[in-house]
């Protein structure tokens, strides 16, 4: 049933900006500057970088492949390339992680509407570094506004899956991707040239490797991971809807560089103006929602209208970007509904927004007044993030990688990334051998060493 009424992305350029709409989110904008704050600065970004390069791009390689050759839900994919086998757990697995991710990040992208408000009223004018501080503070803590906004996001991206593919994901990314690219390069260099903005360009530049420990690079290839959307079969759903001649491999690579490019600009944005004004780099996740109302303020304090026009505009295209990865985490999840349980997918996605907006209330409220309730040392939301980003990614990023690697029959394999044989690749042998060792081993090496089993 799945290969004839599935739908297709309309263009190559439609292809890329919804893969890249799904990768580039809040994990650049909010998760990456504050993950980095928490790590110490440049020594992470290298670390980083070489998870991007050498995990992140061969694996959503391999996960395009599985996808197009399927073309399934992220469940389905593994059913029909290895029947009557376990593999599919790791389809599942993903779709796991697709929910929890949804809980917590529409939480954060909630947030974002508020801030839309707040920019739109003007409040933000005239109020000092420490004013942003305990507004954020108050509003974060609060039982119920954070709900209502996490609730109207969640209501926004169920409208726009149930609108169906092209329609919605393709020309939403298609509009507001390239002007957010163009609003954060304007606003890098309004912090770059904030007083004392030099502080914070050292901190992203020079790397100091005595603060590297193992949760360094456990925290660094979470972030590759979530910031790609690996790991969970969200790329792998995408690709189920690519045409036989997309260019699996050039993809990869674009998406693979306009995510690090916006991360890199938003640690451009972040870091030289919380140094300006004295916020700790490590304030975690409430990092870019009190250090960017300053930015606005400060480079543009003789200019009251620029502030204004720039930070509802920031706070519109960061509730965008967000907008996009919610509604490819919502379609890994509702696919997996609709095909594997022959629900409609009006029903499948009415399933889905119920239960993030469930849990995300939980969420929410572990950041306020339910504090005090902890499993592991950590509140809801945090625990959700740390077990999404930190464990499952990675792990279904090792089964994707030894899937293609080992189990996958070679001839499929190449077909995929060669448009069968029409395309020329150079790489394909260093491929086919990251995936079979590098990528199992690092990741293998990275949760051993984060276990302390190697000290
Ligand atoms: N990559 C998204 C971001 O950086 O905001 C978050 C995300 C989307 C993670 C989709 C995982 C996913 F499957």
């Amino acid at each position: 049933m799945m290969k004839k009424d599935r739908a297709n992305f309309g263009s190559k350029m439609g292809v890329i900006l919804a893969s890249a709409g799904s990768a580039v989110g809040l994990g650049n904008i909010w998760r990456f500057p504050y993950e980095t704050g928490n790590h110490g600065g440049a020594a992470f970004i290298l670390i980083y970088l070489g998870c991007i390069i050498l995990l992140g791009l061969p694996i959503m390689i391999a996960e395009f492949l599985i996808g197009r050759h399927s073309r399934a839900n992220t469940a389905g994919a593994f059913q029909i390339l290895a029947p009557g086998t376990h593999w599919r757990w790791i389809g599942r697995m993903g779709v796991l992680a697709g929910l929890l991710i949804l809980s917590y990040y529409s939480v954060v992208a909630g947030w974002t509407l508020e801030y839309i408000t707040e920019a739109v009223s003007n409040s933000f004018a005239g109020k000092s570094p420490n004013d942003f501080v305990v507004s954020f503070q108050s509003f974060s803590t609060n039982p119920w506004r954070p709900i209502l906004w996490l609730t109207v996001f969640l209501l926004a991206t169920h409208f726009i899956i149930v609108k169906g593919v092209e329609k919605g994901i393709e020309k939403s990314s298609k509009i507001m991707m390239p002007m957010l690219f163009i609003l954060l390069l304007i606003l890098v260099a309004c912090s770059v040239t904030l007083p004392g903005a030099k502080r914070g360009i050292e901190f992203l530049l020079k790397p100091d490797f005595n603060k590297v420990d193992s949760s360094v690079f456990l925290g660094a290839m979470g972030q590759a991971f979530f910031s790609l959307s690996l790991g969970m079969g969200c790329l792998c759903t995408y690709a189920s809807y690519f045409s036989k001649d997309t260019n699996l491999t050039k993809t990869a690579f674009s998406v693979g560089i306009i995510d690090t490019i916006i991360a890199i600009l938003a640690g451009f944005i972040i870091f030289p103006a919380a140094f300006s004004v004295g916020i700790q780099p490590d304030a975690g996740p409430s990092l870019i929602f009190i250090t960017l109302p300053n930015v606005f303020q400060q480079a543009f304090s003789g200019i009251p209208a620029l502030a204004y026009l720039f930070s509802v505009l920031f706070y519109v295209l960061l509730a965008v970007a967000a907008l996009t990865s919610t509604i490819s985490l919502h379609e890994v999840v509702t696919a997996y509904l609709h095909e594997e349980f022959h629900f409609t997918r009006g029903k499948a996605a009415r399933i889905v927004t119920g239960s993030c907006i469930f849990f995300g209330i939980f969420c929410s409220l572990s950041l306020g007044v339910a504090k005090g309730y902890t499993l592991f040392g950590l509140g809801l939301f945090d625990l959700f993030d740390f077990v999404t980003a930190k464990i499952m990614l990675p792990i279904g990023g090792l089964f994707i990688s030894v899937f293609t690697g080992w189990y996958l029959d070679k001839k499929i394999v190449w077909e995929e990334v060669s448009n069968s044989g029409s395309l020329r690749m150079p790489a394909y042998k260093l491929f086919i051998f990251i995936l079979k060792f590098i990528a199992p081993i690092a990741i293998s090496f990275i949760f051993i060493n984060e276990l302390g089993l190697l000290r």
